[in-house]
């Protein structure tokens, strides 16, 4: 079952794990059998860093880019992997075929790894551990509140602040969004945005946010991660002729907005209808938000920043 890129290789089948294919330890396998030590310190510190590309209709959707932030999120934790770019997306795409789906939630993990026994202090030196996987398409908010929009809360709780984790860095700290969601679901809400210790505007668990007032489209310039799916959106607003640009946001912006969306691999682009108390674009999703989308999935269609996986 060795089937490390430019290694003698024995052909699975294509969709021989349709629950998910994992690379993991060298060896691919099937989701369920993937495991890494319960003393990797990506289990004990949430000292990792990862990158989630998605596989539209058997492609990749801007993979150099989420190659391009794995390797920076790699250099700013100091871990290192041993696969140039062409082997990753070998593993990434075997990973893929695997699995047989043709929309796919597709992972790329770098984790510490484990201490040497009986020390606990330093973390230079630890051979890092990585792993990939592809499962069936996922969804950071189900397509049922897609279509009818997300109601959304602005939590109490802030983001990490950056000088502490920097957030463009793609990381396991969720602590302070987990925190959000469960306020968020006591609220009644379907997910939450966070702002910084300054009060303005970050992201949120899974997504970017943005709001449309008029022709102006406005997204977070700093604390956030720069999402793949952000920059999809600020390229996607220039072509449709909108004035899109990164500033900073107040809540009041997104409460008085025509229209707020989220962006994330996991889903594209999702209208919000509901901010806090307010009500947004007649509790539908908006003008401007239906044509990013429609856009951003035509995009697909045309093969845009495709990478087609060999099935
Ligand atoms: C915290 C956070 N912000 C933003 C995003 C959106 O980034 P992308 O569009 O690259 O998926 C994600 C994606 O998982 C995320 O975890």
């Amino acid at each position: 079952m060795n089937l490390d890129p430019g290694m003698t290789r024995e052909r699975l089948e294509t969709g021989c794990w349709p629950d998910g294919a994992a690379y993991v330890d060298g060896r691919y396998v099937p989701i369920s059998d993937a495991r890494i030590s319960v003393l990797d310190f990506g289990f004990t510190r949430s000292d990792a860093c990862y990158d989630v590309v998605h596989v539209h209709d058997g492609a990749f959707f801007r993979l150099d880019d989420h190659l391009r932030r794995f390797r920076a999120s790699l250099e700013g934790v100091r871990m290192s992997i041993r696969h140039d770019d062409d082997a990753l997306t070998a593993i990434l795409a075997e990973c893929v075929r695997l699995s047989g789906h043709r929309d796919s939630y597709v992972a790329m993990v770098c984790t510490r790894g484990v201490p040497p026994a009986r020390v606990r202090g330093a973390i230079s030196g630890i051979s890092n551990t990585f792993i990939a996987y592809a499962l069936p398409w996922i969804d950071v908010l189900s397509a049922e509140i897609q279509r009818r929009g997300a109601h959304v809360m602005i939590a109490s709780t802030p983001r990490i602040p950056s000088e502490s984790v920097d957030p463009t860095i793609k990381n396991y700290n969720r602590g302070d969004m987990v925190r959000a969601m469960f306020e968020a679901e006591d609220a009644g809400a379907d997910t939450a945005i966070l702002l910084d210790l300054a009060g303005h505007v970050t992201e949120g668990p899974g997504f970017n946010v943005f709001a449309v007032s008029g022709s102006s489209v406005r997204t977070p310039a700093s604390g956030s991660l720069e999402g793949v799916t952000r920059l999809a959106a600020l390229e996607l607003c220039v072509e449709l002729g909108l004035d899109a640009a990164t500033a900073d946001l107040t809540p009041e912006d997104l409460h008085d907005a025509d229209e707020v969306f989220l962006t994330s691999t996991a889903g594209g682009i999702i209208a919000v209808t509901r901010i806090d108390n307010r009500i947004l674009s007649n509790d539908s999703p908006g003008p401007v938000t239906r044509r990013v989308t429609d856009l951003y999935w035509k995009w697909h269609r045309d093969g845009r920043h495709a990478t087609p996986v060999a099935y």
